[in-house]
This record gives C-alpha cells, structure tokens and sequence, in this order.
C-alpha cells in the first residue's frame, strides 16, 4: 500500500509520518519512507545521524526506474536484480524503517524539481508492492505538488489538519485538487487538538470527521528539540496512529 500525506506547512505531516511508520513496523511490515519535501527532515524525525550519507533519489538515473520489471524477491522492487544493489544504495535505515530522500536540490526561489520529480512519479507507479510492503510518502507543504501529477500512483492521501482556519482552507484545497487528480482514497487527520471545542471546529469546518485525532504533545516537543527519534513515543500518540493503521489497513 502506498500512503502519501499533506497539508499546510508545519501542521504535522513529517510527525505523523514518522509515527505511523512506527506503527505499521510493529504490526509486521516493511516500512519504506519517501522523503519527497524539498527542504527534507524525516531523518532528523527519525533521529538519523549519518544524514549526509544519504544518497539522494534524483541522482538515480531513469535508466534504472525504466528497468523495473516483474522480478521477485527484492525488497519493495520488483526491479532487475541486477540493478537491485544500486537501489539499496539510495536506502537509509534505522530501526528496521527504510528511508529514502527525494532530492538535494532546494526551491525556494520557486524553481522546478523537475528531475526528482519525474523520478518520483515513476517509482510510485511502476512499485509493485506485497501486501506486506507499505510505502509512506511525506511530502512539501500546499498544494503544488498535486498540480504535477507526482502522486498519481498513492491509494490513499492523508490530509493534516490543525484546528485553524487557514489549515482548514488549505486541507480542503488539497481534498479538491486530490479529487480531480483521481487519487481514490483521501482522509483527514486531525492534529494538535486540545478539546471538544477543536474536535467540533474540524468536524464542521471540513464537512467530515477526521479519522483520528493527535493531541497537542510536550513529548514530541520535547523529542524535536532534542533530537530525539519519535519512533519510541507511547500513549496518545501512538493510539492516534494505531487507529489510522488500522483504519488504512482495513482497506487493503
Ligand atoms: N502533536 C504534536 N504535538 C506537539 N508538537 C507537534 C505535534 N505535531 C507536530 N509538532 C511539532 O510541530 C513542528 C512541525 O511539525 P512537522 O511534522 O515538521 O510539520 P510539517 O511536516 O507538516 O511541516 C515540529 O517542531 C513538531 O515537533
Ligand atoms: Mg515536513
């Protein structure tokens, strides 16, 4: 299953990510992350240190997407064995979670990530996945991305959202453009939810209830600032994830 996540900017997505990741590993799967922002910190939310070995996909060549085939027994690729190797290349991994990062190049200045990009469109569509396999894409913040066709291979999109309005204008924005680029499953996951009151504001606000809820957490502040992996967090936090996984889970 592949999953991909958005929403505004800083509501949580790399958070959520690197929880539900956690979860899906402790329930028996094989957990490959997507870093696909351009200014990537999964692995920092990870708590990897040897960020600067990561190799980045867009240094891929397309030579080697282009030559997926229906070969079995590799990890998350039916890919040429003979490029498998290259492949594992482009993987960090920490705790028994995979991660690769989309690419190096930043675009502040509104530049195009074309290459990465197109690599990225390719790998989503021609990944062919056992049912244990599951693919987490994080991605930029807005709504961009959806206009470039670069998910058109996720099953299902998870769209953060905090209670705020301008969240909420920019979660139903991207519920829209996810529509009319015929992803077939988008849900809404309500995070730094304090009270009833925030519940209610999401619920009426997006037409729909979220399908869960993270509170506002000491402890994943805690953790960001020390730079501490959220793969170990219990309690609420994992609860939120485990109902998501299960819900993702239910419909595969
Ligand atoms: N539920 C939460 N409780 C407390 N802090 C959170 C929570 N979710 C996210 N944060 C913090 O908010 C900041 C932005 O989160 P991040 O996951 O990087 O957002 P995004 O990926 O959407 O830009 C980080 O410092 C993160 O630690
Ligand atoms: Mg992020």
């Amino acid at each position: 299953m592949k999953i991909a996540i958005s929403g505004k900017g800083g509501v949580g997505k790399t958070t959520i990510m690197a929880l539900l990741a956690s979860q899906f590993k402790n329930q028996g799967k094989e957990v490959l992350i997507i870093d696909a922002d351009p200014s990537p910190h999964m692995a920092q939310t990870l708590g990897i240190k040897d960020i600067d070995k990561i190799k980045p996909i867009a240094d891929m060549t397309e030579l080697l997407v282009e030559r997926s085939g229906k070969v079995q027994g590799s990890p998350f690729y039916q890919i040429n064995p003979q490029v498998d190797d290259l492949l594992q290349k482009f993987m960090i991994e920490q705790d028994g979670i995979r991660l690769m990062v989309l690419g190096a190049i930043q675009t502040a200045e509104g530049g195009c990530a074309c290459p990465e990009n197109t690599v990225l469109k390719r790998m989503l569509t021609k990944l062919l996945l056992s049912p244990t396999q599951v693919v987490l894409l994080d991605m930029e913040a807005g709504v961009e991305h959806l206009g470039r066709g670069t998910i058109a291979g996720v099953d299902h999109l998870l769209i953060v959202v905090i209670p705020s309005k301008s969240s909420v204008r920019t979660a139903l924005k991207i519920k829209k453009l996810a529509v009319d680029s015929g992803i077939p499953k988008l849900s809404f996951v309500g995070n730094l939810v304090q009270d009833g009151d925030d519940v209610n504001f999401l619920q009426e606000s997006l037409g729909e209830t979220p399908i869960a809820f993270f509170p506002d957490s000491v402890v994943i502040r805690k953790a960001e600032r020390n730079g501490k992996p959220l793969t170990e967090l219990a309690g609420q936090m994992s609860e939120a994830a485990e109902k998501i996984v299960n819900f993702l889970q239910g419909e595969m």
